[in-house]
Formats: C-alpha cells, sequence, structure tokens
C-alpha cells in the first residue's frame, strides 16, 4: 500500500515505512481514514472542593467544570489535593502528560503558600534546600525554593509530587498549610483572568514551553 501511494499522513503521500507517525497524525489507507484524533490541552483553575480525578462518588470532580464535547476524553497532568486550588492542565495527550509529570524529568511546580504560624524562612529554605525524609515513601524530597512574601505566605517551588507533599513538609516545621495554590507547571502560568473553575483551552505552542 505504501509503494503504491495508498498511505497518506496529514495529508502528505507517505512512501516510506520508517515515517514517525504519532497518536495525533491523521492517517489514511486506501481513501478510509484509519486515524484522526485532535490533541486537546486545556488549563483550568480549580476551586476548592473539586476532586481532581475523572469520577468520583462523593465530590464533584474537576472534568464536571470542562463543558467541551470532548471532555470525556481528558485526563488530568499533575492533581490537586481537594482543597487546594490553582492550576490544572487537562488533556487527551498521555505523552505530553507523561513527560509533565515523570519525578525525573525536573519540571518546576509553583504553589503560594498561606500558612498558620509564621514562617522562619531561614530555617526553612535550609531544611527545604536538603530534602525532608518521607518515611512512607522511604525518599527525601528533592531540594525545593522557597520565596518570600510575608510571615505567613510564601511561594514555594518544588520539582516532584509525592502524596501531600507541601503540606507535609511544612508539617516537619509543625506550621499548618491553611491555604494552597498552584501558581505554575514548568512555563505554563495560570492565566490570572480565570477565576475559581474556570477554564481555557491552550494550543500547542505554548505546550513547546514545556
Ligand atoms: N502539595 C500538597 O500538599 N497538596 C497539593 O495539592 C499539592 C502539593
Amino acid at each position: 500500500m505504501l509503494a503504491k501511494g495508498q498511505v497518506r499522513v496529514d495529508g502528505e503521500v507517505i512512501f516510506d515505512a520508517q515515517h514517525v507517525v504519532n497518536a495525533f497524525s491523521c492517517i489514511n489507507v486506501a481513501g478510509a481514514e484509519i486515524q484522526n484524533k485532535q490533541a486537546r490541552y486545556i488549563m483550568l483553575n480549580k476551586p476548592k472542593g473539586y476532586v481532581s480525578a475523572t469520577k468520583d462518588d462523593i465530590h464533584p470532580t474537576v472534568l464536571e467544570l470542562v463543558n467541551e464535547c470532548y471532555a470525556h476524553e481528558l485526563h488530568i497532568a499533575g492533581r490537586l489535593d481537594l482543597n487546594t486550588t490553582g492550576l490544572i492542565l487537562l488533556t487527551n495527550d498521555s505523552h505530553w502528560s507523561e513527560s509533565l509529570t515523570n519525578a525525573d524529568g525536573g519540571i518546576i511546580k509553583k504553589y503560594l503558600v498561606t500558612t498558620k504560624d509564621p514562617i522562619d524562612y531561614e530555617q526553612y529554605q535550609r531544611v527545604f534546600e536538603r530534602g525532608i525524609y518521607f518515611k512512607t515513601e522511604n525518599i527525601t524530597t528533592k531540594p525545593a525554593k522557597l520565596i518570600a512574601i510575608n510571615a505567613y505566605q510564601c511561594c514555594l517551588e518544588i520539582t516532584e509530587g509525592k502524596y501531600h507533599q507541601i503540606k507535609r513538609m511544612f508539617g516537619y516545621f509543625d506550621n499548618q498549610v491553611i491555604e494552597l495554590h498552584r501558581e505554575r507547571i514548568g512555563q505554563i502560568e495560570l492565566d490570572a483572568h480565570l477565576g475559581f473553575g474556570d477554564y481555557r483551552v491552550i494550543t500547542t505552542d505554548y505546550m513547546n514551553l514545556c
């Protein structure tokens, strides 16, 4: 079929059996379209009380906030706790989401953290840089960067996403996180115009930033 010129990829006749395609290539063989799926990327400002899952019996899910006919095809690239707010990325491109969530990928996630007690910046930064041992997982957190705002608010940049990671990091100092909001994943910053529960479709040009 290739030799006969019966295979088209993204509209172009392909003769080369080594030609690389991906999950979103439009493939037509002998006049029949055998694959044509569009890659979808959405940024959403997660409100409190929504669960980062595609299905849940108790709480509403972030997927329920997406009013698009393809919403059921989407999955979440990096979850947030029930009461954490901010940037959630949704996609049907698992190659891309895996590259974002891969623990070794080193993608920086930036959070705005509000605490119950004052933050001792010098002490916290020293410990966050060195890493905190999590007994349950038998791991030490990777170096994290603390950016001062005021006594009760800071930004924290981490490159991994262990269970309740930030709450546990502040818990090391017996300091409770009372508000947590994700502002950025890699180069993708939560759009300031998006209110809680709002979302917007993002383009593939934007995706290359990650
Ligand atoms: N760390 C947490 O503790 N919770 C989140 O939702 C994200 C990071």
